[in-house]
């Protein structure tokens, strides 16, 4: 049986790629897929290294139902475009930074998470926005389109098992 690997990447690994992390990983196992479909998430920056989600991220999630309470941050490498499949950026910005140590030959599917977006509404936002130095709002439109874009890419994937 095929098993497929997603890693969501960020810049700080603290707010919206730990997002990604937790809500895809609680649709991938309401839908019993976790043995098929591994779920991982790292950062193109190393100023949280080994910390915990941010608080703002972390509470929010939780209204949600949300748990990452397992979640640390750590750094992107070379060595992941190994092991995953699929290696989904956040913004432009880390796209780029990803380019940059995308080894030759790399078979798998780098590209920006709202590639995989459902909703209409949605449809004018080719990024899930930083949300760290804004209010309360930014974070809840993390967690609006990291849902969504997760139905999506999950749609995506489960079509392939
Ligand atoms: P993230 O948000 O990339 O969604 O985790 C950020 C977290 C920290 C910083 C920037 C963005 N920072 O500059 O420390």
């Amino acid at each position: 049986m095929n098993k497929i690997s997603v890693l969501f990447v960020c810049l700080g690994n603290i707010c919206r790629s730990p997002t990604a992390h937790a809500v895809f990983q609680s649709m991938v196992d309401a839908k019993g897929l976790n043995e098929q479909i591994l779920v991982d998430s790292a950062g193109t920056g190393d100023w949280h290294l080994g910390h915990a989600p941010d608080g703002r991220t972390s509470a929010q999630a939780a209204e949600r139902g949300y748990d990452m309470a397992d979640l640390r941050a750590r750094l992107v490498g070379p060595e992941d475009f190994d092991q995953f499949d699929y290696i989904i950026g956040m913004d432009h910005e880390n796209i780029s930074n990803l380019v940059l140590i995308r080894p030759a030959g790399y078979k798998g599917h780098l590209g920006l998470f709202l590639d995989y977006s459902l909703n209409p509404q949605y449809s004018s936002q080719d990024v899930v926005p930083d949300p760290y130095y804004g209010g309360e709002h930014g974070f809840a439109l993390v967690l609006d389109l990291v849902e969504d874009a997760s139905a999506g890419l999950l749609d995506h994937i489960a079509a392939q098992l």
